[in-house]
C-alpha cells in the first residue's frame, strides 16, 4: 500500500479512534483485500436501521409485518453456508502437538500464505467493490476485569447488524481501547469480490471456507462464509477457541456454558454453569421455567452459551456472560417448552432460515400448527402437504434467531455486573438414551473432571454424521477448545490446587442425562420444566438439606429424594432413569478410552487412574 493511502484512511477514521495499532491495521487489511471504502461503526441505533434498510434494499433482508413482528427482519442464506464448518476451522499452533489431535491444524507460516502472503492469497483483493466495516466489540461488560475487546473487520452488513445485537458494540469500545488498549483482531469476508458494474446477490459467500486462529498471537481469520459462527468472530472463535488459549496461560476458564441464577423459596440465591453439546436443550435451560407446584422457585438467565469464569480474590469462581444477545436454533422453539424464548422473540429479531408466512411472519417446523402455505427457506413454495409428501422443510433444522439479551423476560438482573456472578455447581449433560442417568453428583473435584472429559452425546438428524451414535464431546468443547484437550483437562485439574486455599469454595460438579428411552423408544423424562426438580435437589445438596445414594460414578437421589408435587412419575419410571448398570459401563468405559488413547500422550495419567477405578468397582 502507498503511504499516502494508509495517510487517506487515517484522516478518515473518526477523531475519536486514537488507538494506533488499530488505525495502522485497519489500514493494512483496506489495502489487502482492496475494499473500495471503510465504515467506522458507531453501535448506535439508527446506525442498525440504516444498514438493516441497506440489507432490505439488497434483498438479504425482508422486513417482517410491523404488527406481527415489529422490527424484525428474516434473512435467507445460501443453501451452501448454514452452519458452523468444522472441518474447514484451524487452529494454527506453531507446534502441531498444542492444538492436539481434536482440531485441524496448519503450520502458520503456510496458512499465512495461502490467507495473506503468497501470491493468489485469498484475502487479497477479497473486498473489492465492498465496504470494509470495522467493528469494535467488547465481550463481557465493557471495563470489567473479566472482559476482552475485539474489532472485526468485515465486509459483511448482514454480520454488523448481527454483532450489534449479540455484543457490546460501538464508539464506547473505541473510547476504552484509548491511545494503546490491547485488542483481538478479527477478520472476516465473505469472499466474494465484486467488479466494477457486477451485481451483488443476497448472500454473498464463496465455495472455499476457512476459519483460522492463531493462538500465539491471538489472531482469527475467517474467509469465505457469512453464517453464524464461521462470520459473528465475538462468539466461538473469539470467546472460545483465544479465549481458551487466554484462559490456559492467565490462569481462568473459557468455557460452552450457560449460567444460571436459580434462587430458592427462602430467598437464597445460586449461580450454576452447564456445559451441554449442541442439540441437548441448552436455550431450554437456560431459560426454564419451574413448575409453581415445586413452590416458589426461580430461574433467571446470566448466559446462555458462553461462560468466561476467574478466580476471585476470594477463592471462588466469578463468572460472566461475555455475550450480549442470543444466537439460538428456532426449529423446536415454541411457546409450551420455552415461552421465555418466544416471547425474547416477540420484536426487535433477526431471523436466519425460516420460513415467511402469507402474512409477513416467520414460522419453523415445531413452532405450533403449520400454516397453510409458506415461502421455505430457500424461497420455494411450501404446505404441510408438500411435507407430508416429500419431507421438505420450511426452515433449514439450523435456522437461527438472533436476539439482544435485555428481550428475555427471564434475564438476571446481575447479567451485565463487572464483577461476574460466583459459581456455585457445574453441570455436565449429553443426549444420552441408556447408561448415563438422569443426574449425578461428583463425590470430588477429580470426578467432577472426569464427568466432564468423558461427556458424550448421541448425534441427532441437525448433526452431521450417522444418527444416535455417540459423539465424545469432552465438556462440550470439542468444536471449541483452541489446545490440546489433553493439557485442557490438566488446566480443569489444576483450578483445583489454584482454588486450594479455599477449597470449600469450590463449585460441586454434577452430571445430567435428560433423555434417557424406554423400551417403547420414547423418552421417559418429561424435562423441560421439569428439569427444575433435578435443579432443586443440586441445591439442596449444596445447602446440605438432600440425600443421595452412592454408586461407583457418583452419587445419585434415590426416588424420596426428588420433589414429585405435581408430577405424576412412578418409582418404576424413575429406576429406567437412574440406574447405572454394571453391563452398559462396562461398555461405556470402552468408549472413554478409545478418547483417552486419541489424546494420548498428553492425557493426564490421573484421569486414567480414575476410569481404573470406576472400573475395579464396577467389578467388584
Ligand atoms: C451453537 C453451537 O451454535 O454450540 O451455539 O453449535
Ligand atoms: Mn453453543
Amino acid at each position: 500500500m502507498t503511504q499516502s493511502l494508509m495517510a487517506e484512511i487515517r484522516a478518515h477514521a473518526p477523531a475519536y479512534v486514537k488507538n494506533t495499532r488499530l488505525i495502522d491495521w485497519v489500514s493494512r487489511m483496506a489495502a489487502l483485500t482492496g475494499a473500495k471504502a471503510v465504515h467506522w461503526c458507531d453501535g448506535s441505533d439508527d446506525e442498525y436501521d440504516r444498514l438493516c434498510q441497506q440489507l432490505v434494499d439488497a434483498g438479504t433482508f425482508k422486513r417482517l409485518n410491523p404488527v406481527k413482528r415489529p422490527n424484525s427482519f428474516l434473512a435467507c442464506s445460501d443453501p451452501s453456508d448454514v452452519a458452523r464448518v468444522e472441518d474447514r476451522t484451524f487452529i494454527c499452533s506453531q507446534d502441531k502437538q498444542d492444538a492436539g489431535p481434536t482440531n485441524n491444524w496448519m503450520e502458520p507460516a503456510e496458512m499465512r500464505a495461502l490467507l495473506q502472503t503468497g501470491e493468489n492469497a485469498l484475502f487479497k483483493g477479497a473486498m473489492k467493490g465492498r465496504t470494509l466495516y470495522v467493528i469494535p466489540f467488547s465481550m463481557g461488560p465493557l471495563g470489567s476485569p473479566i472482559s476482552h475487546i475485539g474489532v472485526e473487520l468485515s465486509d459483511s452488513p448482514y454480520v454488523v447488524v448481527n454483532m450489534k445485537r449479540m455484543t457490546r458494540m460501538g464508539r464506547a469500545v473505541v473510547d476504552h481501547l484509548g491511545t494503546d488498549g490491547d485488542f483481538v483482531p478479527c477478520m472476516h469476508t465473505v469472499g466474494a469480490p465484486l467488479d466494477e458494474g457486477q451485481r451483488d446477490v443476497a448472500w454473498p459467500c464463496n465455495a472455499v471456507k476457512y476459519i483460522v486462529h492463531y493462538p500465539e498471537t491471538q489472531e482469527i481469520w475467517s474467509f469465505g462464509s457469512g453464517y453464524g459462527g464461521n462470520a459473528l468472530l465475538g462468539k466461538k472463535c473469539l470467546a472460545l477457541r483465544i479465549a481458551s488459549t487466554m484462559g490456559r496461560d492467565q490462569g481462568w476458564l473459557a468455557e460452552h456454558m450457560l449460567i444460571l441464577g436459580v434462587t430458592t423459596p427462602a430467598g437464597r440465591k445460586y449461580h450454576v454453569a452447564a456445559a451441554f453439546p449442541s442439540a441437548c436443550g441448552k436455550t431450554n435451560f437456560a431459560m426454564l421455567i419451574p413448575p409453581p407446584s415445586l413452590g416458589n422457585w426461580r430461574v433467571t438467565t446470566i448466559g446462555d452459551d458462553i461462560a468466561w469464569i476467574k478466580p476471585g480474590r476470594d477463592g471462588r469462581l466469578y463468572a460472566i456472560n461475555p455475550e450480549a444477545g442470543y444466537f439460538g436454533v428456532a426449529p423446536g422453539t415454541n411457546f409450551e417448552t420455552n415461552p421465555n424464548c418466544m416471547r425474547s422473540l416477540e420484536r426487535d429479531v433477526i431471523f436466519t432460515n425460516v420460513a415467511l408466512t402469507d402474512d409477513g411472519d416467520v414460522w419453523w417446523e415445531g413452532m405450533g400448527p403449520a400454516p397453510q402455505h409458506a415461502i421455505d427457506w430457500q424461497g420455494k413454495d411450501w404446505t404441510p402437504a408438500l411435507a407430508k409428501e416429500t419431507g421438505a422443510k420450511a426452515a433449514h433444522p439450523n435456522a437461527r434467531f438472533t436476539v439482544s439479551a435485555t428481550n428475555n423476560p427471564a434475564l438476571d438482573p446481575a447479567w451485565d455486573d463487572a464483577a461476574g456472578v460466583p459459581i456455585d455447581a457445574f453441570i455436565f449433560g449429553g443426549r444420552r438414551s441408556t447408561t448415563v442417568p438422569l443426574v449425578t453428583e461428583a463425590r470430588n473435584w477429580m470426578e467432577g473432571i472426569y464427568m466432564g472429559a468423558t461427556l458424550g452425546s448421541e448425534t441427532t438428524a441437525a448433526a452431521v454424521g450417522q444418527q444416535g451414535v455417540v459423539r465424545r464431546d469432552p465438556f462440550a468443547m470439542l468444536p471449541f477448545c483452541g489446545y490440546n484437550m489433553g493439557d485442557y483437562f490438566q488446566h480443569w485439574l489444576d483450578m483445583e490446587h489454584r482454588l486450594q486455599e479455599h477449597a470449600s469454595a469450590l463449585p460441586k460438579i454434577f452430571c445430567v442425562n435428560w433423555f434417557r428411552k424406554g423400551p417403547d423408544g420414547k423418552f421417559i423424562w418429561p424435562g423441560y420444566g421439569d428439569n427444575a426438580r433435578v435443579l432443586k435437589w443440586m441445591i439442596e445438596r449444596l445447602e446440605g438439606t438432600a440425600e443421595g445414594e452412592g454408586h461407583f460414578f457418583g452419587i445419585s437421589p434415590r426416588y424420596e429424594d426428588l420433589d414429585w408435587n405435581g408430577l405424576d412419575f412412578s418409582p418404576e419410571q424413575f429406576a429406567g432413569i437412574i440406574d447405572a448398570d454394571a453391563t452398559s459401563w462396562k461398555a461405556e468405559l470402552k468408549l472413554h478410552d478409545a478418547l483417552f488413547d486419541l489424546l494420548a500422550p498428553r492425557m493426564p495419567s490421573v484421569l486414567k487412574a480414575t476410569r481404573q477405578a470406576i472400573e475395579a468397582s464396577l467389578t467388584d
